[in-house]
Order: C-alpha cells, then sequence, then structure tokens
C-alpha cells in the first residue's frame, strides 16, 4: 500500500481564503482582528515562528504587532506588558512565544493572559474547557490536526489513537480532542514500556516527541493514519519529522508530510482562533 499524502499546505490555503470575508466583516464593523506576538529571548526557530505568523496575518488581513525582549528582560515587563494587551479593544489575541528563558514562571505568564484573548488556548480556563469537552480555544497545532483528519474524511469515532509525546501544547490536548471526538485514546512518551506495543495496533498514530523519524513502517498497522507533528533540524539543514516518511508510506494509508503537512496549519488555527476571538468581541 502506498499511503495518501495529506497536503497541510493546500488545506491551510483553502481556510486562509474562507476567513478573508470574515475578516471584511469585522474590520468593517470596526473590529479589525488583532494579534499580539511576544517574543523573549533571541531562539532562531522561536524567531522563524513569530515572524511567519506576523506575516501570516498581514496576508489576511489581520493587525499584528511582534513585541520582543531581551532574554534577561526582568519577567515583571512581560508581565505588565500582558495587562496592557488585555485592558487595549484593538487586540484579540495575545501570544506569548514559547519556550520562554529559565528565569521565567511559564505557567504564571499563561495564566496571566485574560483567557479571553488566550488564542493559543494554554490558559488553564481554557484548558478545562477542552477537557470538559466545551472548547473554547483549541491549542493551535491539535485543532489543526482536526482539521486534517475532517478533511481527509478519517471518522474518529471508536478508534485507537495513540498519541506519542505528551506536551502541554501538542501531546495533551490532542488526547482529549481526541477523546471528545470518541477515539480511544493511548498517550505514549519517554517512560512508555512498550511503544512498538502501542503503535502497532493503533488505526491512528499522531507523533509529538521531537525526535527525528522515530517512527519507522515496522511500527505501524498496515493502514493506519500516521500524522507527523514533529520538525526537526537535521545537521545538513534539512527539516524532517518525527515519522520516519519513506517506510510509513509504504504501510499507512493517509500519512502528512514533513515539511508542509501539519506546520501550515498550526499558524493558520491561530489565525482562525483570533477571528474567533474577534468575532465573540463584536458580538
Ligand atoms: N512554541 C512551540 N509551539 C508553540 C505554540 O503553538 N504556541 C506558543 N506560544 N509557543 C510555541
Amino acid at each position: 500500500m502506498t499511503a495518501q499524502i495529506l497536503d497541510g499546505n493546500a488545506l491551510a490555503q483553502e481556510l486562509r481564503e474562507s476567513f478573508q470575508s470574515r475578516v471584511a466583516v469585522l474590520t468593517a464593523k470596526g473590529h479589525r482582528p488583532g494579534l499580539v506576538v511576544i517574543l523573549v529571548g533571541e531562539d532562531p526557530a522561536s524567531q522563524v515562528y513569530v515572524r511567519n505568523k506576523v506575516n501570516a496575518c498581514e496576508k489576511v488581513g489581520l493587525y499584528s504587532e511582534k513585541i520582543t525582549y531581551d532574554k534577561d528582560v526582568n519577567p515583571q515587563v512581560v508581565l505588565d506588558k500582558i495587562a496592557e494587551l488585555n485592558a487595549d479593544p484593538k487586540v484579540h489575541g495575545i501570544l506569548v512565544q514559547l519556550p520562554l528563558p529559565k528565569h521565567f514562571d511559564e505557567e504564571a505568564v499563561l495564566e496571566a493572559i485574560s483567557a479571553e484573548k488566550d488564542v493559543d488556548g494554554f490558559h488553564a480556563e481554557n484548558v478545562g474547557a477542552l477537557a470538559q469537552g466545551n472548547p473554547r480555544f483549541i491549542p493551535c497545532t491539535p485543532y489543526g490536526v482536526m482539521k486534517m483528519f475532517e478533511k481527509g474524511g478519517v471518522d474518529l469515532t471508536g478508534k485507537e489513537a495513540v498519541v506519542v509525546g505528551r506536551s502541554n501544547i501538542v501531546g495533551k490536548p490532542m488526547g482529549l480532542l481526541l477523546t471528545n471526538a470518541g477515539a480511544t485514546v493511548t498517550i505514549c512518551h519517554s517512560k512508555t514500556k512498550d511503544l512498538l506495543f502501542h503503535t502497532s495496533r493503533a488505526d491512528i498514530v499522531v507523533a509529538a516527541v521531537g525526535r527525528p523519524r522515530m517512527i519507522t513502517g515496522d511500527m505501524i498497522k498496515p493502514g493506519a493514519v500516521v500524522i507527523d507533528v514533529g520538525i526537526n533540524r537535521l545537521p545538513d539543514g534539512k527539516l524532517c519529522g518525527d515519522v520516519d516518511f519513506d517506510s510509513c508510506k509504504e504501510v499507512a494509508s493517509l500519512i502528512t508530510p514533513v515539511p508542509g503537512g501539519v506546520g501550515p496549519m498550526t499558524i493558520t488555527m491561530l489565525l482562525a482562533n483570533t477571528i474567533e476571538a474577534a468575532e465573540r468581541k463584536a458580538a
């Protein structure tokens, strides 16, 4: 079997086009959606992600602003800025790029963002709403993955889903979304004793561990759906996912590539959440 490839660029493009009319309606009513992205420090990967987020906003007509701080900034300065943005009516979404430098209390920063402007969906209130099956903001990467299932015609009801990775950004919310959608979910991670046992019986595998090509074709059940959330840079500068694409595509029925798979969907769902936040404000 050779898997069908799910093109994240095409789906992202399709969704972004559908956003333009919503942005136009909001803008005409004086509620142009606005996103502020805060970046602390000079992590090269974070710099690229933040630049891509701001550029994507501009392309669909959102107001966007990037605020950068030196890596040694006093965390209180960032907390004060968040308080100011929470009160600013032209700002509908606030995103603090993670990871933050070690001297920051990451949780305190995320909790300082107003839950109504938490377009990342990382605030405890929003995590709780998602856990209760009543989400307000869905974290962008797992949200993008759900859109890919929809596009690929994947019915999740009753399926065995294995998520590899238990991060707050991807693994845990992915597990909640799959559970809410009716899948039977197993979350595997670095302490899992027998990863092969789990992946080889899964109808759906979502890899989000940050280890290049660790999920190989012999770990996958024939016909499984394989979603690759990983973005790893190899010593030669090339990007690769957590999934060994070449061997898995021979076994899976549906697979996402890297680059051009989940990556473009993450930013797209950030735009979706920001527009949604503005629509709620305008209602
Ligand atoms: N760092 C890696 N992924 C993300 C994300 O989705 N949001 C934020 N804020 N930081 C990240």
